[in-house]
């Protein structure tokens, strides 16, 4: 079969601020968790899915984003003069030879949805992918994967979204509608960062999204919402007049690695089940636990 989603598009020109100090100078999906930085958890989750094509809408202070997906010709001649063979191939799984990365500047933080119309010219006129690198997602299958495949189903655009306490509805875009089946709902409406009084419900947008070209005509009419900014759930909720949208509960685990309680939930995770440190760290921190007080969710030690 002809694989449906080809493109995919990291926006990440954002300023970071919530990871200050730490993203003063180097950009925010440069932080690394375990050993590798968050954009390249990303872009192999759209690699899995079968997507080739990522497309990196950036700003200034994110070169070194391009200097990672490039290729680093006097490490790799240094790896290779000195034989070290598995290095060599962690530094090319980088950009596997058949992915092609590009490239365009968003010139001013407008906001998500600027930054996704951004990418309307290289995107074209075809459904294309949205993954927010700052939001770090472990599945099997790949969450992309899972939703490339509910559009193959479906044919129209699909959020991917998951249950949220009601006290969090200010954090994410909340959609409304009618549940189809477990994983499916079949959206009426969506707000971006309503307070929980005024959530139509506690279905939250996580940061993947599989988008129709339609959103493109959309974007370039959106005002300014939220924070002043043109917001990708605005061009959505317009979308909706025009076009059916689907809500989809993605199977697997999401960390907010753009606040630190979630990057360190991110970090302690997923080094538990690194190849290479995963027994020695879950085994240090199982000692740890034995040699240190447990302390109740108060902090009050028992
Ligand atoms: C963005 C979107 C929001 C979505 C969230 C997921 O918000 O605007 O609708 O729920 O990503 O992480 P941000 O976290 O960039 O403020």
């Amino acid at each position: 079969m002809v694989q449906s989603i080809r493109k995919a598009v990291f926006p990440i020109a954002g300023l970071g601020t919530r990871f200050l100090p730490a993203t003063k100078a180097s950009p925010k999906e440069m932080l690394t968790v375990v050993d590798k930085p968050l954009i390249q958890y990303a872009v192999e989750e759209a690699y899995a899915a079968g997507i080739r094509q990522m497309i990196f809408v950036t700003g200034r202070t994110k070169r070194s984003i391009e200097d990672h997906f490039d290729t680093a010709y006097e490490l790799e001649s240094e790896l290779e003069a000195a034989g070290k063979h598995e290095l060599l191939q962690v530094v090319r799984s980088i950009k596997p030879d058949d992915m092609q990365v590009v490239y365009v500047r968003q010139h001013r933080a407008l906001g998500l949805g600027h930054a996704v119309l951004c990418a309307r010219e290289l995107v074209g006129n075809e459904a294309f992918a949205v993954l927010l690198a700052d939001d770090l997602m472990v599945g099997e299958p790949s969450i992309t994967s899972q939703m490339v495949r509910q559009y193959e189903e479906w044919r129209a655009s699909i959020l991917a979204v998951q249950d949220v306490p009601r006290e969090e509805t200010r954090r994410y875009g909340i959609v409304s509608g009618t549940a189809l089946n477990d994983r499916l709902v079949d959206v009426s409406g969506i707000v971006e960062k309503p307070s929980p009084e005024d959530a139509p419900s506690t279905l939250a947008v996580a940061g993947r999204y599989i988008l129709t070209p339609g959103i493109f005509d959309e974007l370039a009419n959106q005002q300014q919402g939220v924070g002043g900014e043109i917001q990708l759930t605005d061009a959505i909720a317009s979308m909706l007049r025009r076009e059916k949208i689907f809500a989809f509960r993605y199977e697997g685990k999401r960390y907010d690695c753009g606040s630190k309680l979630g990057f360190l939930q991110a970090t302690v995770d997923l080094a538990k089940t690194h190849s290479g440190v995963g027994q020695d760290f879950t085994q240090w921190l199982a000692m740890r636990e034995e040699a240190t007080p447990a302390f109740d969710a108060q902090g009050v030690e028992n």
